[in-house]
Order: structure tokens, then C-alpha cells, then sequence
């Protein structure tokens, strides 16, 4: 049984290129309607007890093209969770209902508790601000598939790194990749936590951080941006105070590389202007896509039904 925990876990190139392969291969398949029904007769339960549009509908959908069926939990005030049913009784319940579980929870380390106790393998779909390795794998895959290479890029965050799940999954993926410089772009406030600083220090990745893009954005491959979390902070002031640290829009496309590639966690809510999206540069929608198959690759993985 596999559960798919953190990014730490993919942190090995033959993982990583057999799970693009496979992504890549669904997505040619799916294109001619030909998805192969590898979930027949199994359940994929999708427990989120947290918002969602991309994570718990992608892998719904993903169950849905392999021929699994879908049970869920999209919203925690419709589940016993809401009389106080503990995580760990609600995972050994919906373990004896289902064959695999992607859960999306507001605690760090939640995933974590869930498959320590689980029949069945959970897929962390997110938990609190701590990880959500199934967007970071498709981040990387994204940039793969758009720039037909990750080594020796350079990628610039703009986004809140403290609180920015994905990114912190992302951190020992770029450890496979020598030649990567990466800036960490925002305020102090946002800043990336000193045990992802100290993880890409030890693998000697290079890495500066930045109050603002404008020195380096004409040098940059990719620019990741993100939103600021309000849902995390426990002072209103201070998002609002920080909520519009990120902007992107026609003035800073003008900046950039031609060939160089906007990617976006989403949801967005101010960082990138609308403009922008016309733009061939924009890749933010077409990684949302990317995230279905890469998602349908690791059910599969996770069920190794390779
Ligand atoms: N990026 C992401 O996880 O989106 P959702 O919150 O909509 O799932």
C-alpha cells in the first residue's frame, strides 16, 4: 500500500519520470477517448474538509475517465465531522467504503494521521499550510511539458511562501535538479520557512530571496505566483495589510523572456491581471489541466495498477 504523503517521497528521478510517462500517456489516450478503465470496480473516495474546486473535481474526474466510481465529502458541515467524529474514525469508516482516499484537510500532519490508521492507501490533497504533493508534481510536470526541461532554469516565486502548500512540496523535487536557481520573491512576512531554506542549502541548490521581481524578471524562465492565504492568518489586519503583495500584469509580460512561462497555484483573486491570460505565456490554465492526468497517474500509482 502507498500513500502519497509529501513531496520528500518523489525526490527520486526514476519515481517522477515514470509518473510523467504515465501522465503523458493518459493524456494521449483520454484526447482519442481512450482512457484505459484501470479503476473498474474500485471506489476513490474524495473527503475534503476544506474548499476546493481543482483538487477534489480532478481526481473525481480523473476516477471517473479511468471507469472507478466516486464517494465524497465535499464539505465537512455535511459529514459527522460536524457532531465531532474524529479524523481517525472517519478514515477506519470510509476505508471499509472505498479502495483509496484523497483527503484535503485544515491541519498540518493530518494526511499523515489518516494513513497511520487507514486500510486503505490516502492520497494528501492538502493539509493545512504543510503540503500538497500531488499539485507540486504537477507544477514540475508543467514546467517540463511547456519549457522541455526543469535543470538549469531559472524559476521565480512570487506568492506566500509561508503559508503556500504546494511550494513547500515542491522543495525537495528541485533537489533533483543541480543547475536550478530559484528566488524567493515578497515580504519577510511571507517568506519560505527555514526548513525548506535549509533543504535546498544541503542539496546545494542556489537561491536568493528578493523584496520585489523588477532586478530579475527579465532573466527568469518561470514566474510562479500565488495568492496570500488569508484562510491561515489569524489577524485580519495583517492579510489585508499584505493581500495585494503580488501583481502581474501587461507592463510585467513586457519584461519577460518570450519564451518564458506565468504559472498560478489558483485559485487567483488579485495577482494576475485578466490581460494577461491572452497571452501564450499565461500556462496557469493549461497546468490546471495538467493536473487531471498527472492526478490519474498517481491513483494509479497509489493502487499500483502500473
Ligand atoms: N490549487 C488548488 O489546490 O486548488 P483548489 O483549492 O481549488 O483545489
Amino acid at each position: 500500500m502507498v500513500h502519497i504523503l509529501n513531496g520528500e517521497q518523489f525526490a527520486d528521478e526514476n519515481i517522477l519520470e515514470k509518473i510523467f510517462k504515465r501522465a503523458r500517456e493518459l493524456e494521449e489516450a483520454d484526447a482519442e477517448g481512450q482512457a484505459p478503465k484501470l479503476l473498474s470496480g474500485k471506489i476513490v473516495a474524495t473527503v475534503f474538509y476544506e474548499t476546493s474546486t481543482r483538487t477534489r473535481l480532478s481526481f473525481e474526474s480523473g476516477a471517473l475517465k479511468l471507469g472507478g466510481g466516486v464517494i465524497s465529502v465535499a464539505d465537512p458541515k455535511t459529514s459527522s465531522a460536524s457532531k465531532g467524529e474524529s479524523l481517525e474514525d472517519a478514515i477506519k469508516v470510509i476505508g471499509g467504503y472505498s479502495d483509496i482516499i484523497v483527503l484535503r484537510h485544515p491541519e498540518n500532519g493530518a494526511a499523515a494521521r489518516a494513513a497511520d490508521v487507514s486500510r486503505v492507501p490516502v492520497i494528501n490533497a492538502g493539509d493545512g499550510s504543510n503540503e500538497h504533493p500531488t499539485q507540486a508534481l504537477y507544477d514540475l510536470y508543467s514546467i517540463q511539458k511547456e519549457l522541455g526541461k526543469i535543470d538549469g532554469l531559472k524559476i521565480a516565486f512570487m506568492s506566500d511562501l509561508r503559508y503556500q502548500r504546494n511550494a513547500h512540496s515542491l522543495i525537495p523535487l528541485f533537489c533533483l535538479f543541480k543547475n536550478l536557481e530559484i528566488y524567493f520573491i515578497g515580504p519577510t512576512e511571507l517568506a519560505l520557512p527555514q526548513v525548506y531554506k535549509d533543504r535546498l542549502a544541503a542539496a546545494g541548490i542556489k537561491f536568493k530571496e528578493l523584496p520585489q521581481i523588477d532586478s530579475i524578471l527579465p532573466e527568469i524562465d518561470v514566474l510562479y505566483v500565488g495568492r496570500v492565504f488569508k484562510e491561515r492568518f489569524q489577524d485580519e489586519a495583517e492579510y489585508e495589510k499584505l493581500k495585494k503583495s503580488f501583481f502581474v500584469d501587461q507592463n510585467t509580460l513586457a519584461r519577460m523572456k518570450k519564451d518564458s512561462l506565468i504559472l498560478h497555484v489558483m485559485p487567483r483573486v488579485f495577482e494576475i491581471d485578466p490581460k494577461v491570460d491572452a497571452d501564450p505565456r499565461a500556462g496557469y490554465f493549461r497546468q490546471a489541466k495538467n493536473g487531471l492526468y498527472v492526478r490519474m497517474a498517481l491513483l494509479l500509482y497509489a493502487l499500483d495498477l502500473y
